[in-house]
């Protein structure tokens, strides 16, 4: 019999809560049920024209073929760096301040192998994407968890992190606008950040996920715009959502050298690169124009205003947010994260986020995702205002 059983530091983990919830879905579908899942964050949308075209070219030039080589090519690097001046007023050096990663997922989880030792302490935040503290886990560290509370705006009490967590840590993560939370940044928590950092030498990686996609005029910034941020930091920008872009697997970290340059390191030994079609693209996506994307967020800011408006509807009030693709929003008194989305999957079959997934300060709210076409939206939120209305 050959030995199946995980490894400990993989039965360490929690099942990874998307997978299971694909399981549900396929579980209710399979018995004949018309599921309509508002529970992952996968655009529905498509990527742009232009960029599927500059793939289309891409893909059939044989250099483009080969491996890739895991600093990056040349015009990708360049197309960050003008994104980054021209969008966020930051200046990178594309020679030494950006290469590209296979997905934020996998960037967030090498930079715990790349910086984190048996016993390091990682900082997450409570609820966070769940590689903040999964990554942490896998490579022997010790996730230490930072609330974001409520009333600080969904921030973490940075007052409240122990000296001890703050002398041991390695890595912080955060991430605005925040994914379940819907909450953007402040004016001066970055700021403080980076004092904090700067104070007891940990390295911050911001996770930019959502930076394009944002409402009623606000502008979301980097990290890296913050004075000092890069001494301190370095930003994990993906083009899974603002692009739609999720199954292409296209990021990049951008910011202080000599970080990117280890994160480089674990990965020549790990990975092969970003296949350098989908380089050339994502350096079309970055270079191309703001109208799809301008158009693709009026599209989630009419059906976030359609899911505040039907929360409200049956007495659960929600402020609209300003950034995300997500609606986070408290469950009804007495209940749990877990017993209220197992109510409305079994008497509404609609699918939501149980809050306690992204984290145990997730407990208390559940997540619903914008990334449903529209007619099968208005459906799920008619058969809430009537399930639970
Ligand atoms: C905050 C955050 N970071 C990272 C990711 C994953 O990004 P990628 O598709 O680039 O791996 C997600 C996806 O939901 C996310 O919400």
């Amino acid at each position: 019999m050959a030995r199946t059983d995980p490894s400990n530091r993989l039965a360490a983990m929690p099942p990874y809560m998307f997978a299971e919830l694909e399981r549900r879905i396929a579980d209710k579908k399979a018995s004949g049920i018309d599921v309509i899942s508002l529970g992952i964050g996968d655009p529905d949308l498509s990527t742009y024209p232009h960029v599927v075209e500059a793939m289309q070219a891409a893909v059939a030039a044989n250099d483009n073929q080969k491996y890739p080589s895991n600093r990056g090519r040349a015009e990708f690097r360049q197309a960050f760096a003008d994104f980054y001046d021209r969008r966020f007023g930051v200046a990178i050096d594309p020679e030494t301040e950006v290469i590209p990663a296979i997905g934020a997922k996998e960037c967030i989880y090498h930079l715990c192998f790349a910086f984190c030792d048996p016993g390091d302490v990682v900082l997450a935040s409570d609820p966070g994407y769940p590689v903040y503290t999964g990554g942490p886990i896998l490579a022997g560290a010790n996730p230490i968890v930072l609330p974001l509370v409520p009333e600080l705006d969904f921030t973490p009490d940075l007052e409240a992190i122990s000296t001890a967590h703050l002398e041991a840590a390695t890595l912080m993560f955060l991430n605005y606008p925040n994914n379940p939370t819907g909450a953007i940044a402040p004016a001066g928590f970055f700021e403080r950040v980076v004092e904090l950092a700067h104070r007891y030498q940990f390295l911050v990686v911001h996770d930019n996920a959502y930076s394009e996609t944002t409402y009623d005029g606000y502008v979301a910034p980097s990290f890296l715009a913050t004075p000092g941020a890069k001494d301190v930091g370095v930003e994990v920008f993906s083009l899974s959502k603002g692009f739609n872009m999720t199954g292409w697997r296209c990021a990049a970290i951008l910011g202080n050298a000599a970080a990117i340059s280890t994160y480089w390191r674990l990965k020549t030994n790990v990975d092969s690169g970003l296949f350098e079609a989908v380089q050339l693209a994502g350096a079309a996506a970055l270079n191309g124009p703001r109208a799809p994307i301008e158009a693709m967020n009026e599209i989630y800011a009419r059906r976030r205003d359609l899911v505040v408006g039907a929360l409200a509807d049956i007495g659960v009030t929600v402020a609209a947010p300003k950034g995300t693709i997500y609606v986070w929003a408290p469950v009804p008194v007495g209940q749990t994260s877990s017993s209220f989305a197992e109510r409305l999957l079994e008497q509404a079959a609609v699918i939501v986020s149980p809050g306690s997934m992204y984290g145990p300060s997730g407990e208390g709210f559940f997540r619903i995702s914008l990334t449903t076409p529209d007619d099968r939206l208005a459906e799920a939120v008619e058969r809430l205002r009537e399930h639970l209305g």
